[in-house]
C-alpha cells in the first residue's frame, strides 16, 4: 500500500476544477490529500489505476470514495447514466467484480477539458483492456434500453446531461428501478440541485449523505 506522500509524487497530469486527473496532488488539493485518511488509501489506488486508463476521470477522489462506499454495500447490479471515458464505471467494476454494471451514454461527447472525443470504440477498448464486466448501451437515457426494461438495480449513478429536464427525466425513471441508493454527481450545478432536492423529498426516498458536489438518496420503502 502506498502512502499519501507517495501518491502526491506520482502525478504528471493536471486539469483543475471540473474534476480530474488527479486533482488532489497539487496546489489547493494538496490539503485534501494530506488529510486523506490512511484507511481509505485503497480508494486512491483505484483512482490512480482508473486515471491511467482514461484521458479524464470526471470525479474527484472523494466522489470516487463515496461512489465505491455505497456500491460496495450492495450485491446487486449497478446502473450508470453518463459514462464519458468510462472512469466511474471502471472504478465500480474494480470493486464489484461479481455484479453487473450497466452504462448508458450516447457517446461521442467531445471532452473540452482534454480536447478529445470519447468515442464508443475508445470506451469499449478501455473496458476490454481490463476485462471488465461492464455493459455499455450507446443511447440517451431515458428510455431505458429495452433489454433492461424489467431489470432491477441496487445502485445508480446519475451523471449524464446536467440540464434540469434531463436530470429530472433520469431520476423519474430510475427511482422506480433502483432498490437501494441513487447517487447524484455535480449537485452544486443549477440543473442538478433541484432534482436532487426533489429526490430527497420523495416519500419513498431519503437523504443519506451529501458532499458539496455529490449526494446520495436511499430507498426507504420496499
Ligand atoms: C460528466 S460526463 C460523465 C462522467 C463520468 N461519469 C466519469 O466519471 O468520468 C457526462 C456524460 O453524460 C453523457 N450524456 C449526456 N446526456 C445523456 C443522457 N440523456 N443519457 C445518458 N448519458 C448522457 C455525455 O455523453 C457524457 O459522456
Amino acid at each position: 500500500m502506498k502512502t499519501t506522500e507517495e501518491f502526491a509524487k506520482k502525478t504528471d497530469r493536471e486539469i483543475i476544477d471540473g474534476c480530474w486527473i488527479p486533482p488532489f496532488y497539487r496546489g489547493k488539493y494538496q490539503e485534501a490529500l494530506d488529510s486523506w485518511p490512511e484507511e481509505k488509501l485503497w480508494v486512491l489506488e483505484i483512482y490512480w489505476e482508473v486515471c491511467n486508463f482514461v484521458p479524464r476521470y470526471g470525479m474527484w477522489p472523494e466522489h470516487c470514495e463515496m461512489l465505491l462506499r455505497y456500491t460496495l454495500q450492495c450485491r446487486g447490479d449497478h446502473l450508470e447514466i453518463g459514462t464519458l471515458w468510462g472512469g466511474s464505471a471502471m472504478a465500480v467494476s474494480f470493486v464489484k467484480s461479481s455484479s453487473r454494471i450497466y452504462c448508458i451514454d450516447p457517446c461521442n461527447k467531445t471532452d473540452s477539458f482534454v480536447g478529445k472525443t470519447a468515442t464508443e470504440e475508445r470506451v469499449r477498448e478501455n473496458f476490454a483492456k481490463l476485462n471488465l464486466n461492464i455493459h455499455l448501451y450507446v443511447q440517451k437515457h431515458p428510455p431505458m434500453p429495452s433489454e433492461l426494461a424489467d431489470h432491477r438495480f441496487d445502485t445508480c449513478l446519475i451523471d449524464g446531461s446536467h440540464k434540469a429536464h434531463a436530470v429530472q427525466a433520469n431520476w423519474l425513471d430510475v427511482k422506480n428501478r433502483v432498490d437501494r441508493y441513487v447517487i447524484f454527481h455535480d449537485i452544486h450545478m443549477k440543473g442538478v440541485r433541484p432534482i436532487f432536492d426533489m429526490a430527497c423529498e420523495d416519500k419513498d426516498w431519503k437523504l443519506t449523505e451529501a458532499l458539496p458536489r455529490m449526494g446520495v438518496v436511499k430507498r426507504c420503502t420496499s
